[in-house]
């Protein structure tokens, strides 16, 4: 009884000192498409620790912070008004380069048709549904799903599922609504069936940087080892009484 409470404790620390404690970028509303003049938050999420800061690559300019365009709160970044501009990659970092999160894909149509489609990698298995909207509801809701340039599917509804998606579903779709025009594109990625870690670069930073890492990853950890050691401790005292 007593050695497999203390074989249940071992394993929980260890699935605890093993984790990363990734910080999780979240979108709201949770789209990848977006019409110019609509807003957006992106917050970064990690388990109580600040220090994040919000980054995104464009097409007009590389690797610029959020108070550069948008209003930046903690760990949070609002784009009150969306421009086409504004879309490129957005990703969370710690510590000036130190550790990354996700990388998403935001794109903003200066047209009048958007495809509503996950910001996050579907998970192999799961379904996944599309959807093509207008600015102004369309006579006829029927759209056409492209990918990778090709036609896929028209769907009276402007509705399309795919269900259990596998990594041949992976690539480029956007759809097109007549009359009304054709949406950007997304690229739509399938993860394992376990999601995919946060992304370390490698330790190519300076010293400073590693060195906020350690740190930073030492305080996570400690309270959970100092906590498994004593109650290992503590049962085994018990045990031998
Ligand atoms: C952002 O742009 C820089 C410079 O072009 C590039 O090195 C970097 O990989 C880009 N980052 C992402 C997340 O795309
Ligand atoms: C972002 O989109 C580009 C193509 O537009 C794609 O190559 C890239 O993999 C996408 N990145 C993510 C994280 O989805």
């Amino acid at each position: 009884m007593e050695a497999a409470s203390v074989l249940l404790l071992v394993l929980t620390a260890s699935l605890l000192c093993g984790s990363s404690h990734p910080v999780v970028l979240t979108v709201s509303p949770s789209t990848s498409q977006f019409y110019e003049g609509e807003s957006v938050t992106l917050n970064c999420e990690d388990d109580g620790s600040a220090g994040w800061t919000l980054m995104r690559n464009t097409s007009r300019r590389t690797r610029t912070e959020c108070e550069e365009w948008g209003d930046s709160t903690d760990s949070s970044c609002k784009i009150v008004y969306l421009m086409t501009w504004d879309s490129g990659v957005y990703w969370c970092e710690f510590g000036g380069g130190g550790a990354s999160s996700m990388v998403v894909n935001i794109s903003v149509s200066g047209g009048s048709v958007i495809l509503q489609s996950p910001v996050l990698p579907v998970m192999e298995g799961h379904d996944l549904t599309l959807s093509c909207q207008s600015k102004t509801p369309p006579s006829n809701p029927s759209a056409a799903f492209y990918k990778d340039g090709s036609l896929i599917r028209t769907e009276p509804t402007g509705h399309m599922t795919l269900q259990h998606v596998s990594r041949s579903d992976e690539g480029l779709y956007k759809c097109h609504i007549r009359d009304h025009g054709e949406s950007p594109s997304s690229w739509i990625s399938v993860s394992g069936s376990t999601p995919p870690p946060a992304f370390d670069p490698p330790p190519t930073g300076t010293f400073k940087q590693l060195a906020f890492r350690v740190v930073r990853h030492m305080v996570v950890i400690c309270p959970y080892c100092i906590a498994t050691f004593l109650m290992v401790s503590f049962y085994r005292q018990n045990a031998s009484n």
